[in-house]
């Protein structure tokens, strides 16, 4: 079902509230580390500025905890900044989201021009969804865009309240949230098969929502990274010291159980004395990690076995790195499953994290059908939760 879009909205001489997901990572000096969301967003700011709209842009960043004496590093202007690079134009960036400064800006905007306000989770109403705050934020424009897909699994004022101070023909999504939907219906309702779900990361706890809605869909589920070893200590092999859930080895039995001949766990292992970068490394095969080492990473049979089973799929998704793949030594089996999606002919959709930075890394991002710009927001997806922030966003 589509989502009414700012190409259905009339923006010519308005003013758009455009709440955008520019929580991005930065470097210890606070400068911008990865600009992927911020590119992502250009599409929907680009479509309000070229048919005479002008643009109001909210977004938080990071966990600010409400103490200015704190929370400088959580100023949106390194992000204004590179958003005026990309973009090609000045970008007003004001300090304060409802205060004077914003409202002085958001009075004086004319056709073609931007303001930042300031990170929205400065202001306590914006986490309590407080309908006096979005009251005011909504009132500096007369209509409403989401386009921060990352931030969609959130009930915070910007993401619901505020838009439901609009009337429904003023409310719509960006382009960058409508391809997440897009890509996110071909995963959940409509997947070419054969359908591969390969998952990794650190807890088989944090992705169980995720693992048991898509074993209703997916043929095959391929596990990686350190999940690995909280399965296998559930079937009872040994692990040595690898990193396991010791309390979740009924979850785990309980996947595997569900699972059947779907799930497929590495058949052998790259693993290193000790967890860091300069470590003595093996490869082992399936039950015979000894005491004392560690598992880093799939070792090259399974990678080889997993690229295999993607590249003759119809849809692939990914979450989750196959192994420590920041330490270059641990990186093999993440960069197979990468290669191998960037190779494959399928479907393929990397969500969001540490998988899609590895593609990113890797520099394959641009092989893949999508990376996604969501990580907690494409997990919860993925586990088949529906969001009150597009709830309130009327269909078409
Ligand atoms: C994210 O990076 O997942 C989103 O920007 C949401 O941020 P949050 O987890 O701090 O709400």
């Amino acid at each position: 079902m589509s989502k009414q879009s700012v190409r259905d909205i009339d923006v010519a001489g308005q003013k758009v509230l455009v709440r955008v997901d520019f929580n991005v990572p930065q470097t210890s000096d606070g400068q911008v580390a990865d600009d992927r969301r911020i590119r992502g967003a250009l599409p929907t700011l680009k479509a309000v500025l070229d048919r005479g709209g002008s643009l109001i842009l909210v977004s938080h960043l990071g966990r600010p905890s409400g103490d200015p004496a704190t929370d400088a590093p959580f100023r949106l202007d390194p992000v204004a900044a590179r958003l005026g690079e990309l973009i090609g134009q000045p970008v007003k960036k004001v300090g304060d989201t409802i205060g004077p400064e914003a409202q002085a800006a958001c009075s004086a905007l004319q056709p073609g021009g931007i303001v930042v306000l300031e990170n929205v989770r400065f202001n306590k109403g914006e986490k309590k969804g407080d309908p006096a705050f979005a009251a005011k934020l909504a009132g500096l424009a007369d209509c409403y865009v989401n386009d921060a897909f990352g931030t969609c699994h959130r009930d915070e004022a910007s993401m619901v309240a505020v838009p439901e101070q609009f009337p429904a023909d003023r409310r719509g999504i960006g382009f960058l949230v409508e391809k997440e939907l897009e890509i996110l219906d071909t995963l959940l309702r409509f997947p070419k098969h054969p359908y591969v779900a390969v998952m990794g990361g650190a807890k088989v706890s944090d992705k169980i929502l995720v693992i048991e809605n898509l074993l209703k869909k997916v043929d095959r589920l391929l596990i990686g990274g350190a999940m690995t070893y909280t399965f296998l200590a559930a079937q009872g092999v040994p692990i040595g010291s690898s990193r396991v859930e010791a309390d979740k080895l009924d979850l785990a039995r309980h996947v595997l159980e569900m699972a059947g001949e779907k799930i497929a766990l590495p058949s052998d292992h790259l693993i290193a004395d000790k967890p860091a970068a300069r470590a003595q490394t093996r490869v082992v095969g399936r039950a015979e990690i000894p005491d004392g080492w560690f598992g880093m990473d799939i070792g090259p049979t399974t990678a080889a076995e997993y690229a295999a089973i993607i590249k003759q799929a119809g849809t692939v998704v990914w979450n989750g790195p196959m192994g420590m793949f920041e330490v270059e030594a641990f990186a093999a089996g993440t960069r197979a499953v990468a290669e191998a999606m960037a190779a494959s002919p399928a479907v393929t959709a990397v969500g969001g994290g540490e998988s899609a930075e590895a593609v990113e890394k890797f520099g394959l991002a641009e092989k893949v059908s999508h990376v996604s710009t969501g990580g907690g927001a494409f997990l919860e997806s993925l586990e088949g939760k529906a969001f009150n922030s597009l709830k309130v966003i009327p269909d078409r």
